[in-house]
């Protein structure tokens, strides 16, 4: 049973039912499911095991707040102005991490960091940063094409995990017509020579 005794005060069984019990039970499985896709990685690439199992539980915890609540967040922790521009997808990471240091009394910065990170990236992502990034797009619910690509991919290499699921995710939102957030534009600039390599296979 995982320990959590360093990070926060709840035991994983009451970390479950406050994880739960702020959102729908289809999340709540995605979840769990990211949890047990961190693991693996964690397992693989030789990260923190308890720092991915939190991360993952408390990754979309913020997920179904209000806007209002995130905007509050924004003025309060004097964040950059510019977030109010974009909505729950960008601000249940880069925001939520503030509501979960708040309501867990979490303070290791990099697990925040990495929930703040799961949906957009970075340039310079932490082990951490990416066991979380590619848990979260390949986790065993997940059913979109190539989602199987991708996970063959995160079984060999990291880098190149994060290399494919961030082009993708850029190449969908724009076939949507979605604004894109620069920093995810960030993290495929910064991450895409590794794309080459996954072609040349
Ligand atoms: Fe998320
Ligand atoms: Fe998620």
């Amino acid at each position: 049973m995982m320990d959590y005794s360093a990070y926060i005060d709840l035991s994983r069984q009451e970390l479950l039912e406050k994880v739960q019990s702020a959102m729908g039970p289809k999340r709540f499985e995605h979840v769990l499911g990211v949890e047990k896709a961190a693991l693996e990685l964690a397992a693989r690439y030789n990260a923190d095991a308890t720092k991915a199992s939190l991360a993952a539980l408390l990754h979309d915890y913020a997920k179904e707040r209000p806007d209002q609540d995130f905007l509050d967040i924004i003025d309060q922790y004097g964040l950059d102005q510019g977030l109010k521009n974009w909505g729950n997808n960008i601000w249940h990471g880069m925001v939520g991490s503030h509501i979960i240091r708040q309501e867990f009394g979490l303070e290791d910065d990099e697990i925040l960091q990495a929930v703040e990170r799961h949906t957009v990236g970075a340039s310079q992502m932490t082990l951490l940063d990416k066991v979380l990034y590619v848990a979260d797009y390949i986790e065993p619910g997940r059913d979109f094409p190539d989602v199987d690509e991708a996970r063959a991919i995160a079984k060999q290499d990291l880098d190149q995990a994060v290399a494919y699921e961030t082009a993708h995710t850029i190449a969908h939102l724009a076939s949507k017509g979605i604004p894109i957030y620069p920093q995810i534009l960030e993290t495929y600039n910064a991450y895409v020579k590794y794309l080459k390599d996954t072609k040349k296979k």
